[in-house]
C-alpha cells in the first residue's frame, strides 16, 4: 500500500467520508553544497521519492486534529492557544509552523486529518522539513492563502529556529517546497533564487544511509555555525558568501589554524557547487562526481563533521566501478552519504557497496536509488 492509498483509508475508517485534501511534502537529499546554506551560500539538493503526507478537511472551529499513523498517536491544539513544547513531540511540528505562518499573518483555519511518512526519521533526510512543509500545505488548503513556495520555506523555518530551538539553514525547507521534479535545484540561500538543472544522462542517485546515528550533531552544528560567522567577522563580510577564493588565499594566514579549516571548506565549497552546475549543464557527470568527491575530503578534513562511518561508506563507494562520486550528505557525524552512479550499475553497486561497508564495520547500511521528484503539493482532489 502507498502512503498516499494509507492515508486516504485511514481517513475514510475514522471519519466516514473521503478527505477533502491530500497533500505531501518530500523529504530531501543535498548532492554538493554542505554546511553553506547558513553561510548564505549555495546549495545543489533534490527532493527526493520519500515524503510526509496528510489527508485532511476542514474543521468550522479553529482547531486542529491530526493523528499519526507511524507514532500510533492523536493529538489536537488551539490556533488561538498555541503552546511552546517543553519537550518535542511530533505534533510541536505542526503547531510550530502554526505559529510561524500566523506569526507572518496568514490567517488559518482548523483542519483535522490522518498523517503518514516514509522518510526515515533522524538519518538526515529532513524528514521534519517534510513534515512541516505538508503541514503548511494543509493550512494552505483549508485557509486559501497564496503558496509562496520560498515564503513558505521561511515561515517552517522559522518554526524549527525558534519553535523547535533547532538552528538549521534555509535548505531543507526550500528543497521540501520548492523541489522539481527529475532536476536537482542549485538554490542561492541568500536571495532563494534557484535554478532546476537535470541529472547527468544515465546516472542515478543512490542514498547510502550508514545506520548510524549522532546524538551530538546539534552542539556540533551550532559550533560550527558560530566558527563561520566569526570568520566573516573577521574579514568585515556579511557571511563567507562574500569570500571568493583569491581573496581567501590573500588573507587566510590572518586566521587561526582551525578558523582557517573551517572557512576554507565554505569558500571552497561554494566554488564546487556552483562548478556542479556546470557539470549538469554540460551533462558531464564524471566532472560531477570528482566534485563530489572533494566536498567530501573537505567536509572530514577541514569542516571535520564525518565519521567513521560516513567515511567507510563513501570509501567503499568510490572504490566502486559505477560509481562517479560519493559524499556524506546533511549536517554530518552520522546518518547518510548520496553517490551519483552510472543509472545501468545501480543496482550491483547497491550490493557490492553493501557488502563493503559491512565487512568494513559491522553496520546494517540501507541503500536505495532514489529520484527527483516535485516539491509540496496537493494531490487530490
Ligand atoms: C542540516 C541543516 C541544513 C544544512 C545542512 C548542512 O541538514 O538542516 O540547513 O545546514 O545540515 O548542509
Amino acid at each position: 500500500m502507498t502512503q498516499l492509498e494509507k492515508v486516504h483509508a485511514q481517513f475514510i475508517a475514522e471519519f466516514g467520508e473521503a478527505p477533502s485534501f491530500i497533500v505531501r511534502a518530500p523529504g530531501r537529499v543535498n548532492l554538493i553544497g554542505e554546511h553553506t546554506d547558513y553561510n548564505d551560500g549555495f546549495v545543489f539538493p533534490l527532493a527526493i521519492d520519500r515524503a510526509a503526507w496528510i489527508a485532511l478537511r476542514p474543521r468550522a472551529d479553529a482547531t486542529v486534529c491530526a493523528i499519526s499513523l507511524d507514532m500510533d498517536d492523536r493529538r489536537q491544539f488551539a490556533l488561538d492557544d498555541l503552546r511552546r513544547p517543553a519537550e518535542l513531540k511530533w505534533i510541536d511540528y505542526l503547531t510550530g509552523v502554526a505559529w510561524a505562518l500566523a506569526e507572518r499573518g496568514y490567517a488559518l483555519r482548523g483542519w483535522e486529518g490522518v498523517l503518514a511518512g516514509d522518510v526515515p526519521i533522524g538519518s538526515g533526510l529532513s524528514s521534519s522539513a517534510a513534515l512541516e512543509l505538508a503541514a503548511a500545505r494543509a493550512f494552505h488548503c483549508v485557509s486559501g492563502f497564496e503558496w509562496d513556495a520560498a515564503a513558505i520555506a521561511l515561515a517552517c523555518q522559522a518554526a524549527e529556529n525558534e519553535w523547535l530551538g533547532v538552528k538549521c539553514g534555509i535548505m531543507d525547507q526550500m528543497i521540501s517546497a520548492a523541489g522539481v521534479q527529475n532536476r536537482a535545484l542549485l538554490i542561492d540561500c541568500r536571495s532563494l533564487e534557484t535554478d532546476a538543472a537535470p541529472l547527468p544522462d544515465e546516472s542515478a542517485v543512490v542514498i547510502l544511509d550508514t545506520g548510524t546515528r549522532r546524538g551530538l550533531v546539534d552542539s556540533a552544528y551550532n559550533e560550527r555555525r558560530e566558527q563561520c560567522e566569526a570568520a566573516a567577522r573577521h574579514f568585515a563580510v556579511k557571511a563567507l558568501r562574500d569570500i571568493d577564493s583569491p581573496s581567501f588565499a590573500a588573507r587566510a594566514h590572518e586566521l587561526d589554524a582551525l578558523s582557517r579549516k573551517r572557512a576554507r571548506h565554505v569558500i571552497t565549497e561554494n566554488d564546487r557547487t556552483l562548478r556542479a552546475r556546470d557539470a549538469m549543464n554540460a551533462d558531464d557527470a564524471a566532472l560531477l562526481g570528482q566534485l563530489m568527491i572533494e566536498s567530501h575530503i573537505s567536509l572530514r578534513d577541514d569542516f571535520e563533521v564525518s565519521s567513521p562511518a560516513l567515511d567507510a561508506i563513501v570509501d567503499c563507494a568510490n572504490a566502486d566501478e559505477a560509481c562517479y562520486g560519493a559524499r556524506m550528505t546533511g549536517a554530518g557525524f552520522g546518518g547518510c552519504a548520496v553517490a551519483l552512479v552510472n543509472a545501468e550499475g545501480a543496482r550491483s553497486f547497491v550490493e557490492r557497496v553493501s557488502a563493503c561497508y559491512i565487512a568494513a564495520t559491522g553496520n546494517q547500511p540501507a541503500l536505495y536509488v532514489t529520484r527527483a521528484c516535485r516539491g509540496a503539493e496537493t494531490v487530490f482532489p
